[in-house]
């Protein structure tokens, strides 16, 4: 079953040669009697030709190939005949003229076809392994392999090392519900799954290990989407005695080499900063999408003694006005313009002004209260023409951001002002809030996590809940095209500002103990200051990749619904399972088939 060459191999040199490959079958053609099939192999494809005379019991055996059998072929690698070579092909140049032919497995008709684009998800998940025989999902795979090697190398040098941490463990506060593993020793009792190592990679800087890495398994529950799973992957990273600058320039280097190994391209660093105020006042969103501009423009200086009460109203409760640009767009549709209000009040907003300018007029329900001055200031400021669209927001400077932020990113995907985009955009968003207010709880939650630490010189605002919100985190995010690649924060590393943290958060001692106490015990044996990052390496290698969902880039992936379709996971447990965990189910018959499981 030896091969002599992989499928993607063989050039013209290797004419005369006898070769022997072995592979699937691609695909099967019948010219004349003559069977001509392509053999497929992880590295690519090679044609062969059964000729009765070179080999008359593989010529005889080619009639009864199926595409994906999978086979050895020995023979003669010849030239094609003139005006039959393939320059699409590496190997297009050549072909084996099989003299032996072996079965190694024959294979059924597929359920689907491999070389067309199959836009049902649930059948490509149900039969993954055949998907990922796919070129594109092989190269997916690959391209993870070689975006993780780059990580670990560059780390390795850098001078971190990996240490494992445990996947049953304890609950610790990343923003989602935890995966719970019930425990048949102790029981009524449960682990839970790691939302992050965090709290171990803190303690491993506390037990002296300096710097850590981790391509570490995160589990958390949570509503899923494109770039969300269940269970994902994160290239972990905590270090003592470092600044931000330490850990965004160790995360730069990561970077350049992952790309620089992955894809060959060389990507300019240090990445701009910008900071979490400016971003959201620019872009509407924490995570820019910088590869268009469309840029928020305030105005607030426009519209300040406006008669258009929407206006006027948010400006004197404090609020802001806010517009964008689309370019262009003034050829919107009724349709659209109803869908983009829908979406504007989805995120939290009263309506979706707007003005469309079309044969040099201002086509807008609102623009009768506006003044010569307030249309010639806006003009200006908006630098509008003629076929623009502009987009209004009035309201609370939150508000206004968050929904023309998403604005913003809905008419980018309609006007296609990305498409054919191969550019990578890098940066880093800084200077979070520590604090936000969750009116819905009535409390203060961690904007990161409970263990970040506050800037030095905001310190002091922790002192009145009145100023809360005006404190900054000594936290960072990694952004790549629109996208949260990671997220990190210089830690607290002091007993009493922690306990001062979760007192603030509304965690009681008593929970504070249960829940912390061995973090708190441990930052009493000297703990040296320390910060760290986790970048979502399934987000990263879907950028490197090109894709747009890092199901792409999973080998074995949930649906939506956090089903493994293939193997019909999670399942039921028999009786004897459960009464051995001390699990009693309460679910009835008619609830599950309410939440059609
Ligand atoms: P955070 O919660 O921001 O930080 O997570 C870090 C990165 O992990 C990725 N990520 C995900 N990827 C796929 N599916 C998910 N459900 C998912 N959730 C998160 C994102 C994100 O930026 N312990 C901290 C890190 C630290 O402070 O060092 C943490 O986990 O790319
Ligand atoms: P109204 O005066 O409520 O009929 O609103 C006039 C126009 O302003 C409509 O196009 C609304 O969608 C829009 N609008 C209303 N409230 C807001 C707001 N808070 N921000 C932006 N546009 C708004």
């Amino acid at each position: 079953m030896e091969r002599t060459h992989h499928c993607n191999e063989l050039r013209k040199e290797h004419v005369g040669q006898i070769a022997t490959l072995v592979g699937w079958v691609n695909s099967t053609r019948d010219h004349g009697g003559v069977i001509f099939i392509d053999l497929r192999d992880r590295e690519g494809l090679t044609q062969a030709v059964f000729r009765p005379e070179e080999g008359q019991e593989a010529a005889e055996i080619s009639h009864h190939l199926r595409q994906e059998d999978v086979l050895s072929i020995t023979g003669r690698v010849a030239d094609r005949l003139e005006g039959t070579t393939n320059d699409k092909l590496a190997t297009g140049e050549i072909e084996i003229v099989v003299q032996e032919v072996k079965i190694l497995s024959k294979a059924e008709v597929l359920p689907f076809q491999l070389d067309k684009e199959l836009s049902n998800e649930d059948l490509r998940m149900k039969h993954r392994y055949l998907d990922l025989r796919r070129p594109r999902m092989s190269r997916n795979m690959r391209l993870r392999h070689r975006v993780t090697k780059a990580v670990r190398d560059h780390l390795d040098d850098a001078g971190f090392i990996e240490v494992e941490t445990p996947i049953l463990s304890k609950s610790t506060p990343e923003g989602a519900r935890d995966f719970l593993v019930p425990s048949r020793l102790n029981p009524g009792k449960f682990y839970a799954l790691p939302q992050a190592p965090q709290q171990y990679k803190q303690l491993l800087m506390v037990a002296g290990i300096e710097k850590y890495f981790q391509i570490a398994r995160c589990f958390r529950d949570e509503d899923l989407r494109a770039d969300r799973q269940p269970e994902f992957t994160q290239v972990d990273i905590e270090a003592s005695f470092v600044n931000t600058d330490d850990i965004i320039g160790l995360i730069e280097g990561t970077l350049t080499r992952v790309f620089r190994d992955a894809l060959g391209i060389e990507i300019a660093a240090p990445f701009e900063r910008l900071t979490y105020q400016e971003a959201m006042n620019r872009y509407g969103s924490d995570k820019p999408e910088r590869r268009f501009a469309m840029e928020l423009t305030d105005l607030g200086d426009v519209f300040a003694n406006s008669s258009f009460k929407v206006f006027k109203g948010a400006l004197d409760k404090g609020g802001v006005v806010k517009a964008i640009n689309a370019k262009g767009f003034a050829c919107v549709t009724t349709g659209q313009i109803n869908r983009l209000t829908e979406l504007a009040q989805e995120a939290g907003a009263k309506g979706l002004a707007f003005i469309k300018v079309e044969d040099g007029e201002w086509k807008s329900p609102i623009v009768k209260f506006f003044t010569d001055e307030e249309k010639a200031a806006l003009t200006e400021k908006m630098s509008i023409e003629e076929g623009d669209l502009i987009l209004f927001g009035a309201d609370k400077w939150e508000t206004v951001c968050e929904v023309l932020g998403r604005i913003r990113l809905e008419v980018a995907g309609i006007q296609k002002l990305l498409e054919g985009n191969t550019d990578f955009d890098f940066l880093w968003v800084v200077d979070f809030p520590l604090l936000a207010f969750d009116e819905e709880e009535g409390k203060w939650n961690a904007v990161h996590h409970p263990f970040t630490r506050p800037k030095t010189e905001d310190l002091h605002l922790l002192d009145s809940e009145d100023t809360y919100g005006q404190a900054r985190a000594e936290a960072y995010d990694a952004v790549l095209n629109g996208y949260e690649l990671g997220g990190g924060s210089l830690r607290i590393f002091e007993g009493d500002l922690q306990t001062k943290m979760f007192d603030i958060l509304g965690i009681s001692k008593e929970e504070q103990k249960v829940m912390f106490g061995h973090l708190l015990q441990a930052f009493s044996f000297g703990a040296p200051p320390h910060g760290g990052i986790a970048l979502g390496l399934d987000r990263l290698v879907m950028l490197v990749c090109g894709e747009s969902s890092i199901r792409e880039v999973m080998a074995f992936p949930k649906n939506n619904k956090g089903m493994d379709l293939m193997s019909a996971s999670p399942a039921e447990a028999d009786f004897k399972q459960l009464r051995e965990i001390y699990i009693q189910t309460t679910v009835s018959d008619k609830k599950k088939a309410e939440l059609g499981a």
